[in-house]
């Protein structure tokens, strides 16, 4: 499928979709959304793509929702508005292939609403988070209350979401909204090391844990549990568990003859 806001390149398993409008620091308007919406589903409906990563192009990971686009809502298309973008980006929440964010740069409102849905976020040290929104007299739409919330906690995602401050990747990494740091320039290397790290265990296992934080975060603890031995159940009648479990014997008894 060929995209114009955004480009998705595959190489070796591994998809990097980048939202590609630097010179409106990649702001997401109609368009872009549409194309994230199809380029997410690209992903998780081929073979070949076992991964994602999600990162912007220049200076920007993504500066918020299109401001130009927003200043003409009416109280029913801005809900339809946010409606829409909530379900592009739990796409990528829910995606059974790990979705890792690696945030280049401003990633505010919208954009910090993005790397909020994906798995695992990587800042480079350029990177600027926020969710400026009530400055411009509105909320975050795209999930930021909510995701925000129950990453970093309600005091810290409260002092973020009232003051519209924006913060670094330093302080970002302190209250756990990023789980990495590092410079620009190996900003990809390194996420693409964590994801291959990833991917070398067996897919469906990954699937399985990546559902069962996802719901279970918002289940009882007893349906979570529950869900968990489910899963750990029908993947004990997989060949990945099988084989995964028969490799890790032959290694310690190896091991052990050696001694
Ligand atoms: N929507 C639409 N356009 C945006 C945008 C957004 N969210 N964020 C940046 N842009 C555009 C600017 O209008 C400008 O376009 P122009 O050159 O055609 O005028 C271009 O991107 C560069 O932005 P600029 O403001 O000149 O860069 P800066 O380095 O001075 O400031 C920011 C960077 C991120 C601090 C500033 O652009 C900003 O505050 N953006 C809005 C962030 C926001 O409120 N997001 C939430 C929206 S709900």
């Amino acid at each position: 499928m060929s995209y114009q806001s955004v480009t998705l390149v595959t190489d070796g398993g591994i998809a990097t979709l980048t939202v590609n409008r630097p010179d409106k620091l990649n702001a997401l308007n109609a368009g872009t959304m549409a194309e994230l919406s199809s380029a997410i589903d690209e992903v998780r409906a081929r073979d070949d793509i076992g991964g994602l990563i999600v990162t912007g192009a220049g200076r920007a990971f993504v500066a918020g929702a299109d401001i130009s686009e927003l200043a003409n809502a009416t109280a029913v298309s801005a809900r339809t508005l946010a409606l829409e973008g909530q379900r592009i980006f739990r796409r990528f929440e829910t995606s059974p292939k790990p979705v890792i964010a690696a945030v280049n740069g401003f990633a505010l409102g919208g954009g910090c609403e993005l790397a909020l849905a994906c798995h695992i976020r990587i800042a480079s040290e350029q990177a600027k988070f926020g969710q400026p929104e009530v400055k411009l007299g509105t909320s975050p739409g795209y999930g930021g209350t909510q995701r925000l919330a129950r990453l970093v906690g309600k005091g810290r995602a409260l002092q973020l979401i009232l003051t519209g401050e924006t913060i670094d990747a330093a302080e970002a990494y302190r209250i756990g909204l990023v789980n990495r740091v590092v410079a620009a320039d190996s900003l990809i290397e390194s996420a693409t090391g964590l994801l291959r790290q990833i991917l070398a265990n067996g897919p469906l296992a990954i699937a399985a844990c990546i559902e069962a934080v996802e719901l279970g975060l918002d289940m009882s603890l007893e349906g979570g549990l529950a869900l968990e031995a489910t899963h750990f159940g029908l993947l004990a009648a997989t060949s990945d568990m099988k084989e995964g479990t028969k490799a890790f014997l032959e290694k310690r008894a190896a091991e052990f003859k050696r001694k």
